[in-house]
C-alpha cells in the first residue's frame, strides 16, 4: 500500500501511545524503514506486520487496531491532508456513502498504483443501506467498520455499522447494514 498507509499506522502509535511505543512497533515488525515516504508504493506484507506488531505492543487486538486505525484514517489523515478531497464528497453523511463507489476512482488520480476497494451500495432506504465491500486484500472488515465510524463522527450524525456477511466467515464479500440518525440514535 502507498506510504501514507504506514505513515498513518505511525501516527496513530506515536499520537496516541508515544514514539518509544512505535519504535518498539517497528522494531517487533522487522521494520528497517526510517520513513516511509507518502507517494511511494511499499509491500502490503509491511502494513500487516506493524498491524500485527502494533497489537503485540499495545496490547489490543487486531480487531481493535483495525476499527481504531479506521477512524483515525478518517478524522485524522483523511480529514488534515486530504480534507478538500474528502469535503468535496459529500455535504452529509447519507450523501458521502452514496459517493463512496465512485471515492477511490478520484484519489488514483493522485495515486495512480492504487489498488482500491471496492463498494456498492443496495438496499437504500432514508435512514439505511447496505453496503457491499470487495478487496482482493484479506481481513480488513474491522478496518472499514472503524472507517464507517469515522464518518459518522466527521459529520456528528449517529450511526450503527452491522456486518451481514462476511468474507473471513465463507461469504463472498463483506456486508454492512448502515443506519442513520433518529433509528441508529435509538
Ligand atoms: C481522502 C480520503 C481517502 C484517501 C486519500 C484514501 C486513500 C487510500 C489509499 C492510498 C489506500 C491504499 C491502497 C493502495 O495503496 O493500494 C486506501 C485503501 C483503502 N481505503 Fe481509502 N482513502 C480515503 C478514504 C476512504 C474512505 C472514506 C473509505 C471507506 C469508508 C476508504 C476505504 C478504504 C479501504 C477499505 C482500503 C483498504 C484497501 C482494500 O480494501 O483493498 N477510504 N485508501
Amino acid at each position: 500500500m502507498y506510504g501514507m498507509v504506514n505513515k498513518a499506522v505511525e501516527n496513530l502509535v506515536t499520537i496516541k501511545f508515544g514514539a518509544d511505543k512505535w519504535r518498539a512497533v517497528k522494531k517487533k515488525a522487522g521494520v528497517t524503514i526510517e520513513a516511509f515516504i507518502s507517494n511511494d508504493a511499499y509491500d502490503d506484507s509491511i502494513t500487516y506486520s506493524l498491524v500485527g506488531a502494533a497489537s503485540e505492543v499495545l496490547g489490543l487486538t487486531p480487531s481493535e487496531i483495525l476499527f481504531a486505525f479506521g477512524e483515525f484514517w478518517v478524522l485524522h489523515t483523511a480529514r488534515l491532508d486530504y480534507g478538500d478531497l474528502l469535503s468535496s464528497a459529500g455535504r452529509d453523511l447519507p450523501e458521502f456513502l452514496d459517493y463512496l463507489p465512485s471515492f477511490h476512482i478520484r484519489v488514483a488520480l493522485i495515486f495512480p498504483h492504487l489498488k482500491p476497494p471496492r463498494f456498492e451500495v443496495s438496499d437504500r432506504g432514508p435512514d439505511r443501506l447496505t453496503m457491499h465491500y470487495f478487496s482482493h486484500r484479506p481481513g480488513l472488515s474491522d478496518f472499514v467498520k472503524g472507517l464507517f465510524s469515522g464518518l459518522g463522527k466527521m459529520y456528528e450524525t449517529p450511526l450503527t455499522v452491522t456486518q451481514t456477511k462476511s468474507k473471513d466467515q465463507g461469504a463472498e464479500h463483506d456486508e454492512f447494514l448502515l443506519q442513520w440518525g433518529a433509528v441508529a440514535a435509538a
